[in-house]
């Protein structure tokens, strides 16, 4: 009988307690299907007495993470403390460094150290499983690394972020704010301790990051992500998305093309009946194009106690079985540096709304402009909202208007280019909205 894997656990916060519960609660399916038992035998967190509705009696307190990751009678060390140094850094390398296994759900590191503590595991023979970091409970870590092992990758895209898809979704479907949203999506535990980390792109970029290098085996480079976050999309571009027939989605897009390696975090619009427009609500979805077949999209919870506490348990699992995968794919020596695409060279198609002066030759000097940078038009349309018709019906001619713009694909160059000219002719007030399109 092999004897039970013994873990320590650093962060007992909603994920922390959930896996404390769920391994206690699985015990048997996690015997069975690992050849052994899993038990708890340490955990650590900031407060003691903090009410957690598990039960921690029979497991031992330690002082401090460090306590745990040096500890000999611990064969695996699992952080969910979060933060990018320390005390979960030196942790882990201290771990590592001892033969451990690790099992973490943070991100941050992973983005920022995950070659070293990778180049750390595999000198010293123990597992570095993260799969918690990206996209909750589904398992495109593992996907990646493993499942498509023996495929080419040429685009890795999804939603990555369960706040900005909730919040995107909720505008949409009942109408409300930008900030009621983040509220509730904060009460419901999905949402980073600072928000500006979800809605400003960061979050998304960083798993972006981690799944780039699984895919076309590079080394982490989250400084190469291009990030735009949701905080300036209105209630009058979802709407005017749905009634062109797109809905827009904050998405995560890493890419092979001619000039190297494009990462991308932006709000995108994508067609009203590609699968990755249904998903919804804090929802999470991968798609991955691999050479030579149809894409794969994997879809299932990203945020939240239960989906990263499912991530944790089966990468605990893996340690358990004496499951070994290189944390990146390959040994980090083979990690390549690849260029980074200038986002002045992307090829797609736009939405751009703008505010235009409602006189004769607005249009025509808008699309002159557009024409001049060889930008074709696939629709273009203006509205005069409520409040802008007097009272005989006729528009109301100062008053600016919304116009919205379909470009066909064209370069992020020429489309700046072009929208510079028209700002410069002074025929619409304020700043253009621009979302980029991605056909799938
Ligand atoms: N704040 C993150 C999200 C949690 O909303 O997806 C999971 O990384």
């Amino acid at each position: 009988m092999v004897a039970p894997l013994r873990v320590g656990i650093a962060g007992l916060g909603t994920v922390g307690a959930e896996v404390v519960r769920l391994i206690e609660q699985q015990g048997k399916v996690l015997t069975a299907r690992c050849g052994r038992g899993v038990k708890v035998v340490s955990v650590t967190a900031r407060s003691k007495t903090k009410k957690r509705g598990v039960d921690l009696r029979g497991i031992g307190w330690a002082k401090d993470p460090m306590a745990i990751a040096t500890d000999p009678e611990v064969d695996c060390f699992v952080e969910l403390m979060g933060g990018v140094g320390d005390p979960a850094l030196s942790a882990i390398e201290a771990a590592l460094s001892s033969g451990k296994s690790v099992v973490t759900a943070n991100k941050a590191l992973i983005a920022k150290h995950g070659l070293k503590l990778a180049a750390l595991a595999e000198k010293h023979g123990g597992a570095l499983n993260y799969e918690a970091a990206v996209a909750g409970a589904i398992p495109v870590v593992k996907t990646l690394r493993e499942g498509l092992a023996g495929t080419g990758i040429d685009r890795v895209y999804g939603i990555l972020n369960g706040t900005c898809n909730y919040i995107l979704s909720r505008m949409e479907q009942e109408g409300l704010s930008f900030e009621e949203c983040l509220k509730d999506a904060q009460r419901l535990g999905y949402a980073e301790a600072n928000p500006s980390f979800d809605v400003d792109g960061h979050d998304t970029a960083q798993k972006l990051a981690i799944l780039a290098s699984l895919a076309f085996g590079t080394k982490v480079a989250q400084s190469a992500v291009y990030v735009e976050g949701i905080t300036s999309i209105a209630a009058a571009d979802l709407r005017a998305a749905a009634e062109l027939g797109y809905r827009v989605k904050l998405l995560g897009v890493a890419v092979r093309t001619a000039t190297g390696i494009e990462q991308r975090v932006h709000p995108t619009m994508v067609p009203l009946k590609s699968s990755i427009a249904q998903v919804m609500g804090v929802t999470n979805a991968v798609t991955i194009d691999g050479a030579g077949i149809s894409p794969i999209t994997l879809v299932g919870p990203g945020a939240g106690g239960a989906a990263t506490a499912s991530a944790v348990l089966a990468d605990i699992a893996d340690v358990a079985r004496g499951v070994r995968a290189l944390p990146f794919g390959r040994p980090v020596g083979k990690l390549t540096v690849t260029a980074k695409a200038p986002m002045e060279r992307h090829e797609g198609g736009y939405y751009i709304r703008l505010m235009a002066r409602d006189l004769a030759g607005t249009a025509a000097r808008i699309a002159t402009r557009l024409a001049e940078q060889k930008i074709s038009l696939e629709s273009i349309v203006q509205r005069h909202p409520d409040g802008m018709i007097d009272g005989n019906g006729a528009a109301k001619k100062s008053a600016p208007v919304p116009v919205i713009l379909i470009t066909y694909a064209t370069s992020e160059d020429a489309m700046r280019r072009a929208l510079q000219a028209v700002q410069s002719d002074k025929v619409i007030s304020g700043r253009p909205q621009v979302i980029r399109i991605e056909k799938n």
